[in-house]
């Protein structure tokens, strides 16, 4: 009997739940997936996914990351994700300066001080991983780093949340998700103008005062709607992440209690299990590009004009690029193949080293705070969203 034909779907229930199964079956089966009736592509074999985000000029950004937008290509913020040289180049290279390894080191002690006061508050008979702890937290840094006043901060994650969020069976975005990222862009516009009256140290004020080249060489300042769309991105890429991969880190480590103690007896091993959870259980599962031009690519050919999944999660889990792929294995030999959990290429994560930097401090908390626990797995619930995985709620029990 033949195997029925692999079927993704990005907004299916079965695909929420889990992922990695049908990425095994895409990567075997269709390592150049085709989908007739949306009309997309999608690569899943690493050696694919590493090419094509290195790929920029045939595989554009500008028309957006998700299935929805990249159809319709309409973006619904000017922002650096959505870019491609030269304006991505110019973007880049401003944004650069306030992601220095230097002005993140600055943020140390913030992070540590915010990670303090969320576990300070936190019940070990009732602890929720995601919504006492690192849901609250990074968006807390991010925004503070922006420039958003306290009242604020976590009401962008909530915006954030209801933006990603899709029924099963929903591509295009919904009222709800509009109205979510209307009344966030306005938020950030309403605050851009009032910087503009009275600037602050802070990266909103910074934005305001920058120049980058225009069109014809010229520098020129950064418009409202553009600062708008890079704070509103952001919110959401640099808190809803973080979010994620510490969630779904206590759950592999309640799966692989073995690697949890590897770290309690060697804390300097903190580092490398960030990079092996944004390799396995990374949040960011695809992000959709548009192909402009026929392009050659190791598994067969990808034709002009179609939205294509470049996914990342699925690369990251290739046995053709990584020994025991689909092992969790805090100790592995990192140098193998490149981890795509951040990204590759010119669009690779630009808050990778605060992203880093809060995983580990979070991970060095959570060692102190839960050395033994067990995660209540009934309890678990998963996020529904566009380009990323995770968890809603992970709710554990601390262990004497
Ligand atoms: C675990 C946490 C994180 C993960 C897994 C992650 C992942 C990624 C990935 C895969 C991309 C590439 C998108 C693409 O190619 O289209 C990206 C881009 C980006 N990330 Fe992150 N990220 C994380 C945290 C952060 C943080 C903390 C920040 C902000 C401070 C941030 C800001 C950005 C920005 C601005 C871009 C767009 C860069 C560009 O277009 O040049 N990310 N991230």
């Amino acid at each position: 009997m033949t195997k029925p034909h692999v079927e993704f779907n990005p907004v299916a229930q079965e695909y929420f739940d889990n992922p990695y199964e049908i990425y095994k079956r895409m990567r075997d089966e269709a390592p150049i997936y085709y989908d007739e009736r949306e009309d997309f592509y999608a690569l899943t074999r690493h050696a694919d996914v590493a090419a094509a985000f290195k790929d920029h000029e045939s595989f554009s950004s500008a028309r957006g990351c998700d299935l929805g937008m990249v159809r319709s290509g309409d973006v619904p913020q000017k922002s650096i994700i959505f870019m491609d040289p030269p304006d991505h180049r110019h973007m880049r290279s401003l944004l650069n300066k306030a992601f220095t390894p230097r002005a993140i080191q600055a943020q140390r002690e913030t992070v540590i001080e915010l990670i303090r006061h969320y576990l300070g508050k936190a019940d070990p008979e009732h602890f929720d991983v995601v919504q006492d702890f690192s849901g609250p937290f990074p968006v807390e840094v991010i925004t503070r780093m922006a420039g958003v006043p306290e009242d604020f901060r976590q009401q962008v994650r909530l915006w954030i949340d209801t933006s990603l969020h899709r029924e099963p069976g929903q591509i295009d975005w919904s009222e709800e998700n509009q109205k979510a990222n209307v009344d966030s862009g306005m938020y950030y516009y309403g605050l851009v103008q009032e910087r503009r009256q009275n600037p602050q140290d802070d990266m909103i004020s910074r934005l305001i005062a920058a120049e980058i080249p225009g069109p014809d060489g010229e520098l020129r300042k950064l418009d409202d709607i553009e600062i708008t769309g890079f704070t509103t991105l952001l919110g959401g890429a640099g808190a809803e992440t973080v979010t994620k991969l510490v969630g779904s880190a206590m759950v592999e480590f309640a799966r692989h209690p073995e690697q949890w103690q590897l770290l309690l007896d060697d804390r300097s091993r903190i580092p490398d299990a960030v990079e092996e959870l944004l390799r396995y259980v990374g949040p960011v599962q695809y992000n959709v590009r548009y192909s402009v031009r026929e392009v050659e690519l190791p598994s067969g050919t990808i034709p002009a004009n179609k939205p294509v999944f470049l996914m990342g999660a699925a690369a990251n889990r290739d046995p053709r690029a990584f020994d025991d792929a689909e092992t969790f294995d805090v100790t592995r030999d990192r140098l193998q193949a490149q981890n795509l959990g951040l990204g590759y290429g010119i669009h690779s994560c630009l808050g990778a080293a605060l992203a880093r930097m809060e995983t580990v401090l979070a991970l060095e908390h959570l060692l102190d705070f839960m050395p033994r626990y067990e995660v209540d797995f009934d309890g678990l619930q998963r996020v529904n969203m566009q380009n990323v995985a995770g968890y809603h709620h992970v709710p554990v029990k601390v262990l004497k």
